[in-house]
């Protein structure tokens, strides 16, 4: 055979594969919700624009209902976008709708070693230990608390030092917020001029950026093919490996002072465990599984606060009005003594300010893909083991059946008549069920503390005029990132110093 046949031969056999996988992709559609028709290899890529992939889900939302079918290449992926889909699946049938779906730019580096990107009995033990030692180190209740007041205290010096000049505040949040992580994973803060530190913030809000870019939504949908294109989308695992090796020497640290029984951090509690588990040859407790959780915990637990806090001080900027009520909400319940999480039942104003921030900033707008652990029926539909659904909280955040004005910022969504708060299950920026963030009550008490210590102590004040602020979102996939802003913070407050 000449080489022209042989081509010609490869051809036809690869058509024939690729149409013969098409027409049973269309076959098994027919009994998927419904969608887009996809085309052959592209599936329904051609339809999204991957500077904002959750634009262009709520877009097909319209069209094609609440719970709706796209294809990643040849993968079908149900997506669900409202309140009512969200509680059916990942509420009312919770255990089936536990499992993680794999999701590249994370598993390429953790390889799924840790609780984020692990499933079965290695998530369920690394999931239960996270928020076993979490809590032992105070967590969610009030001796946790002191901890937080203590960086947003460190956080109001640094601040004060620009006298109310206009500054970019996101680099001192981003690293006051990690902060109170780091006090959990590696036992103490770090000074904020400690050049590692502040490389190892960096790292991480690059990754969480990149990953709310065309790039990074692109890499993991198509790892396979990204892995060879050029693109920033490359950097996140040198970052990955930047935040593995800060980890590696604090862990080598903790082994060689190790006190088994006065444990100082997430680390020393991990080795403490890996020691009872030695004989275990099943055991999940291991140095890189160590690593991997305690990368996890650090990533989690930076932008996505830092992002909320930067999203809170640009709508405080932008409505004065509604500013001046939490202002004067924190006068009142407060005044000039710390701040205590407790206070937040008697300021349904500002709690309800930081409901709309979370709804509306909408840091995380996708969560995190799932996957179903067994076949399970939902509404008319089949659907079997292994079906990857992406959940749009965004769906949820801005549902016309649980917000009168969705595309409106007005904490009055979550106040009744009498002012009093309310309390609704339709907010789910730490997503619902069984896969629920984990950092839920720290990332709340911690959005808390920050708010009230820092308008306690400045004026804030917008260098351009109110209605030219934008908030909206300069990113979307992973995160909803809030574009880069000023602010002039005027102190009200002595310094502590
Ligand atoms: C404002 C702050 C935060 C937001 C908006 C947020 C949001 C989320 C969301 C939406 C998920 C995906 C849940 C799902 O798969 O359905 C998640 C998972 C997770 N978050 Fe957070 N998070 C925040 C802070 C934190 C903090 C402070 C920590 C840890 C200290 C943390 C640790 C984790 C972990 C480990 C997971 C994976 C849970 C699992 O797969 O079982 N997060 N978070």
């Amino acid at each position: 055979m000449d080489f022209y046949t042989i081509v010609t031969v490869l051809l036809v056999i690869l058509i024939t594969c690729v149409m013969a996988n098409y027409s049973k992709i269309l076959l098994e559609k027919s009994k998927l919700p419904p969608g887009p028709t996809p085309l052959p290899i592209i599936g329904t890529l051609h339809l999204m624009n991957f500077g904002d992939i959750v634009k262009s889900l709520m877009e097909l939302s319209k069209k094609y209902g609440d719970i709706f079918t796209i294809y990643e290449g040849t993968q079908p992926v149900i997506v669900l976008c409202s309140y009512k889909a969200l509680k059916e699946t990942f509420i009312d049938k919770a255990e089936e709708f536990s499992g993680r779906a794999y999701y590249a730019s994370f598993h390429d580096f953790t390889k799924g070693e840790e609780l984020a990107f692990s499933n079965g009995e290695k998530w369920k033990e690394m999931r239960r230990f996270a928020l076993l030692t979490l809590g032992s180190f105070g967590v969610g209740k009030r001796s946790f608390e002191e901890r937080i007041r203590e960086e947003a205290g460190y956080l109001t010096e640094v601040l004060r030092k620009a006298n109310g000049s206009p500054i970019n505040p996101n680099y001192p949040i981003l690293r006051s917020v990690s902060n109170v992580v780091c006090s959990l994973v590696f036992g103490s803060r770090f000074e904020y001029k400690d050049e590692n530190f502040q490389k190892v913030v960096k790292c991480i809000q690059e990754i969480f950026r990149i990953m709310s870019t065309r790039w990074g939504v692109l890499y993991n949908v198509y790892p396979n093919v990204m892995k060879y294109i050029p693109g920033p989308h490359h950097t996140m695992m040198g970052n990955f490996g930047v935040m593995a090796d800060f980890i590696k020497e604090k862990m080598e640290n903790n082994m060689k002072t190790l006190d088994s029984n006065n444990p100082r951090d997430f680390i020393d509690c991990f080795l403490i465990k890996m020691e009872k588990e030695e004989k275990n040859e099943e055991t999940f407790f291991n140095i890189n599984t160590l690593v991997m959780n305690s990368l996890i915990l650090f990533f989690a637990g930076t932008e996505s606060i830092s992002a909320t806090l930067r999203f809170a001080f640009l709508h405080l900027m932008k409505y004065p009005n509604i500013a001046e009520k939490v202002y004067n909400e924190i006068d009142n319940v407060i005044g000039q003594r710390p701040p205590s999480y407790e206070d937040r039942f008697n300021m349904p104003y500002t709690e309800a300010f930081i409901y709309e921030v979370q709804r509306v900033g909408d840091v995380v707008p996708l969560a995190l893909p799932h996957e179903l652990i067994v076949d399970t029926d939902i509404r008319n539909y089949t659907f079997k083991k292994g079906t990857v659904f992406t959940p749009v909280l965004t769906g949820a955040h801005n549902d016309i059946t649980q917000f009168d004005n969705p595309e409106n910022f007005d904490p009055k969504n979550f106040l009744d008549g009498s002012g009093k708060l309310m309390k609704r299950e339709s907010l789910m920026p730490f997503s619902i069920g069984k896969r629920i963030c984990p950092g839920k009550s720290l990332a709340n008490m911690e959005i808390f503390i920050f708010i009230t210590t820092l308008l306690q102590n400045f004026t804030i004040k917008s260098p351009v005029a109110p209605e030219k602020i934008s908030v909206a979102a300069v990113g979307s996939g992973l995160g909803h990132i809030p574009p880069s802003f000023e602010i002039c913070l005027m102190p009200r407050t002595q310094s502590q110093e």
